[in-house]
């Protein structure tokens, strides 16, 4: 079987050439320049490139980024105020608080607190549970960047069997309801999940999101599956290889997304089109529906 590479570097790029057109379209005609405040805390290194990517994406596409940090012992009113203050601020129009946080900190209370239309990350109640039933405002960047990947390629969703290992409320949850939204029929594996390959080997459409290197072998794998790598490890050796046997599982697959260069920049560039999203509904609640289309909006 040969399998054809989904290139979330390329698909991202195209997106991004449509955000910095629609950015300036926003500035010209609202005199309005899209704002995301970056709440980072402590030292963790690989939240910090993190958020140095997604810092460099918004400059890029003509976003206006403010980093906050704190250090690790920041008392929880200190952020939950920061916070609150961000909520008012008429030219921040996304806040992202980078995960995970210093384990004295209630990550529910610090999400929640997060204006409904400024929460970009997609991770508040009102927009989890908007999931469900179809009304979310922002949808999780990472579940929603692979479900423009597949769109891209026209991987038909509706009927399919969808295993999903991993069972995160930032991927995995999220996924199993977008999915579900499709008309997939979704199966959820976790860490208590008995023989995790009994549904992988079903899915017509994998997602993992374990981070657990090599965990996905070709024989666990159906032959035509579509596989979704989330994952992102840095092995000892330095390399950076995702949750799948990329060499071993490619043999099998109809599509695959590299690690690196597959799902993580698509992440970014979810981020980029949810603050675009909010900066123009900033727009259309203080003056009105008055906006031409964004061009971001219908690319898939
Ligand atoms: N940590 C790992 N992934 C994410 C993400 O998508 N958003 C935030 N805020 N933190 C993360």
């Amino acid at each position: 079987m040969t399998v054809r590479i989904l290139d979330g570097r390329a698909i991202g790029r195209a997106i991004r050439t449509r955000i910095t057109i629609d950015v300036d379209e926003l500035t010209r005609f609202a005199g309005v320049v899209p704002g995301l405040a970056v709440i980072l805390i402590g030292g963790d290194p690989a939240s910090r490139v993190y958020v140095t990517n997604k810092m460099k994406a918004c400059v890029d596409v003509g976003i206006r980024s403010t980093l906050i940090e704190y250090p690790d012992d920041v008392p929880a009113e200190v952020l939950i105020e920061s916070i609150r203050r961000l909520n008012e601020d008429p030219v921040t129009h996304g806040i992202l608080v980078q995960l995970p946080l210093p384990p004295h900190h209630d990550v529910r209370a610090v999400l929640h607190t997060i204006s409904v239309e400024k929460d970009v990350d997609g991770f508040h109640l009102y927009n989890v549970g908007g999931l469900v039933v179809g009304d979310t405002i922002f949808s999780p960047c990472t579940p929603f960047g692979v479900m423009k990947i597949l769109d891209h390629a026209h991987i038909p969703l509706e009927g399919r069997n969808v295993t999903i290992v991993g069972a995160s409320n930032i991927v995995g949850k999220p996924m199993a309801l977008m999915m579900m939204r499709r008309d997939a029929t979704v199966a959820v594996c976790h860490a208590k999940t008995r023989d995790v390959a009994q549904y992988t080997i079903l899915a017509d459409i994998l997602v993992v999101a374990a981070g657990v290197p090599n965990l996905i072998l070709p024989q666990m794998v159906r032959t035509g599956a579509v596989v979704i790598d989330v994952g992102i490890n840095r092995l000892p050796d330095g390399r950076l290889v995702g949750d799948v046997d990329f060499e071993g599982v490619s043999r099998k697959a109809s599509f695959i997304t590299p690690v690196p260069g597959g799902v993580g920049p698509m992440t970014v560039t979810m981020l980029l089109v949810n603050t675009l999203s909010a900066a123009r509904r900033f727009v259309e609640r203080t003056r009105g529906p008055i906006l031409p289309p964004a061009h971001s909006e219908d690319i898939t």
